[in-house]
């Protein structure tokens, strides 16, 4: 295919960048991710400064995105609403910056604020009261959505103190984490669509033609941007009008910071990457200001944006991609979760190839469908997720998927009892789920049995060597020597592994038998209180209940479990293999930790929070939620907790990792590395 020309090149970008706009300011229904979207402009904007000729009025670098829908009274907005620059590198922040120090004389200060991700507005008040709401449109021109916006709670309709004649005052509408997932499970609940993100919802919330249903929607409001001000206070500095605007009756965020250096800024940038999801509400980047409005009028604005602000955008965290299937897997309690399976994508700084869809009803309410273009997010430590379907792009002719009503492994029926959102394969001798429930077992946070992963642990069953966890202990290893891939010395090293499993404490043997409802902490809270398995082979339901941190549904379900032959028959077996099934009981913990305070944050490999929190205090050690001066130590996972961390290295509490928390466990010191 012939190359196209630069001007080619530039024609279709402009079209597609246009389309892309439709989409979402019109029509609330992307079709691309922000990412995408970002990237499109970009390579039209490097386009049109390599050559200037090609650079025409209609081309969207040239105006302000941004539509309307057409519901709505359209109104002129008195100043136009600008977008802003954005840069996604450091690098391009600080030349920003450099930019800025070499025009303004004498320094400049900067406001850093967070980059909300919702939609624009402009409110407009006239003698202290609210006449007018209006969207950005295309920054010329928006739709008045005054009746929606009065119903938002944090929008005032009046103001307080006194008021000036006419003001202005610009924010962003968004809908917090919480709302947004709570919309979501009415939604599901009713049989509605899901929504993808918050800033969807708060756009379909907002626009709507009967305001009671905007009253319905938890929406937010922060002010950013003073606009018009007659017969009003007269400000020097952006912080200024911040500061008033929060007087006025606005929120404005409190995460806002003025500082007077780049460095600052760009510590401010790196903080926020990494705070991102601490909040409560999604941003997508943070936005620097110049804080001194003399300034910013010198330095003036293109036709499409100031040049006194830039907007720093974070790493996207939603792609789209294809999902070429649902398919379901079993589990070791037999249960058929759905998952997609995707082209694989990197987002979120991972490559995201597969994700669960958790059950039949999301399904549902996400309704996604194989063949459609969907939206993966994968947020900081989060699992990946599959968001929603972009319905622009899904193909003529799909239908709605449906779960499947056999087990996909041992072609059994599968079972779903009223009222429960799981569906389960109820054969126990399901081969998949007798895969899982041994890989289980030998895993990492159970009976830590290096070599039988679950590759193996499913060759070995398929072989026949293996039917339930017990058979391990008596695994055949000659044959075992026979298969492709087994020389002696992995075998030697697997009996080892084996061998060494059967000293465990009670609480991993515990979660290795896959007792439902019956995780890390519960089975360390058993295991503490009844000491040994004897003993809770032998406690009722009640007993178990009683037991601080079980409650009447892990009661009775380990009840159950251990009343089941089958499930006897099993520890019985592991008793004759020599498995230890002693606590250790909490008096019987050396207490090491007497006096020391502990601090657990991020996410561990072997231990939930609560089971290390518990484990700390079992051995007479403190563990509270904050960090200070008095801290021993803090035991810092993956994930976030970076905070703790950071609080902890100002202090110079000694930071440890899960394998220095362990021996501190057993010896009560503090070792590193
Ligand atoms: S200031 C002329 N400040 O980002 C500057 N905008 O593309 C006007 N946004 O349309 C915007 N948080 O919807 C500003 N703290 C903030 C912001 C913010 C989010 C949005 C706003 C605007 C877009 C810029």
């Amino acid at each position: 295919m012939a190359e196209r020309s630069p001007e080619e090149r530039a024609e279709e970008l402009r079209e597609l960048v246009a389309y892309h706009n439709h989409r979402y300011f019109d029509l609330d229904d992307p079709e691309v991710s922000d990412a995408e979207y970002d990237e499109l402009v970009r390579e039209l904007v490097a386009l049109e400064r390599a050559h200037p000729e090609l650079v025409v009025a209609a081309s969207p670098t040239q105006q302000v995105d941004g539509a309307r829908s057409g519901l709505f009274a359209e109104v002129r907005h008195r100043t136009p609403m600008m977008s802003l620059d954005k840069t996604t590198s450091y690098e391009e922040l600080q030349a920003w910056g450099r930019r800025m120090e070499r025009f303004v004389l004498g320094g400049s200060n900067y406001v850093c604020e967070l980059k909300l991700d919702g939609l624009a507005m402009s409110l407009l008040y006239e003698g202290g009261r609210l006449v007018r709401a209006a969207t950005r449109g295309d920054g010329e021109v928006g739709e008045d959505v005054t009746a929606n916006v009065a119903t938002i709670a944090a929008v005032p309709v009046r103001l307080g103190g006194p008021a000036p004649e006419v003001v202005e005052v610009r924010g962003e509408v968004y809908m917090t984490v919480d709302a947004f997932d709570a919309l979501n499970r009415q939604q599901a609940e009713v049989g509605g669509r899901t929504f993808v993100n918050p800033r969807n919802a708060a756009a379909g919330s907002l626009r709507q033609k009967d305001p009671t249903v905007t009253a319905g929607r938890e929406l937010s409001f922060s002010a950013y941007q003073l606009g018009e001000l007659t017969g009003g206070p007269a400000f020097r500095y952006h912080h200024e009008t911040l500061e008033w605007m929060s007087a006025a009756g606005f929120p404005v965020s409190p995460y806002t910071e003025t500082v007077t250096s780049l460095a600052e800024v760009d510590r401010y940038c790196a903080e926020w990457a990494d705070r991102r999801h601490t909040i409560g509400f999604e941003i997508d980047g943070v936005v620097v200001k110049v804080d001194d409005l003399a300034q910013r009028r010198e330095l003036g604005a293109t036709s499409k944006a100031p040049r006194w602000a830039i907007a720093y955008k974070f790493p996207p965290e939603e792609k789209n991609t294809l999902l070429r299937d649902i398919m379901v897997s079993i589990g070791r309690t037999g249960k058929a979760t759905p998952f997609a399976v995707l082209e694989p994508v990197v987002v979120g700084g991972a490559r995201v190839g597969l994700a669960t869809l958790h059950n039949e009803d999301q399904v549902r309410a996400k309704d996604v469908r194989p063949g459609d273009t969907v939206v993966v997010r994968r947020a900081g430590d989060v699992i990946p997720e599959v968001r929603g379907p972009v319905l622009p792009l899904r193909p003529a002719g799909s239908t709605p998927w449906s779960f499947p009503t056999a087990c996909p492994v041992c072609g059994s029926p599968l079972q779903r009892l009223a009222g429960e959102a799981d569906t389960y394969c109820i054969n126990v001798e399901c081969p998949g789920q007798q895969v899982q429930r041994v890989t289980h077992f030998a895993s990492r946070g159970a009976m830590d049995i290096e070599g039988l992963g679950e590759r193996t642990v499913a060759l070995f069953c398929r072989e026949g060597l293996l039917h339930d966890v017990a058979d391990i202990y008596s695994l055949d290893l000659e044959r075992v020597t026979t298969f492709e891939g087994f020389g002696p010395l992995s075998v030697a090293n697997l009996a080892t592994a084996i061998e060494a499993s059967k000293a465990r404490p009670l609480a991993r043997l515990l979660v290795g038998l896959s007792v439902r409802h019956l995780g890390a902490n519960t089975s360390q809270l058993l295991a503490a209180a009844l000491g040994h398995l004897d003993r809770i082979l032998a406690a009722s339901e009640e007993e178990m209940a009683s037991v601080e941190g079980i409650g009447p549904v892990i009661a009775a379900s380990a009840a159950r479990f251990f009343a089941l032959p089958r499930n006897r028959e099993v520890v019985e077996r592991l008793r004759r293999a020599g498995l230890n099934f002693a606590g250790p009981a909490r008096p019987d913990l050396p207490q090491v930790l007497v006096g020391m305070s502990v601090v657990v944050t991020g996410t561990l490999d072997r231990w939930s929070r609560e089971a290390a929190e518990a484990a700390i205090k079992a051995r007479g050690g403190k563990s509270p939620g904050s960090v200070s001066q008095k801290t021993t130590a803090v035991v810092a996972g993956a994930g976030p907790g970076g905070a703790k961390v950071g609080k902890a290295v100002q202090l110079g509490v000694p930071v440890i990792d899960e394998a220095a928390f362990e021996r501190l466990l057993e010896t009560g010191e503090l070792t590193t590395g």
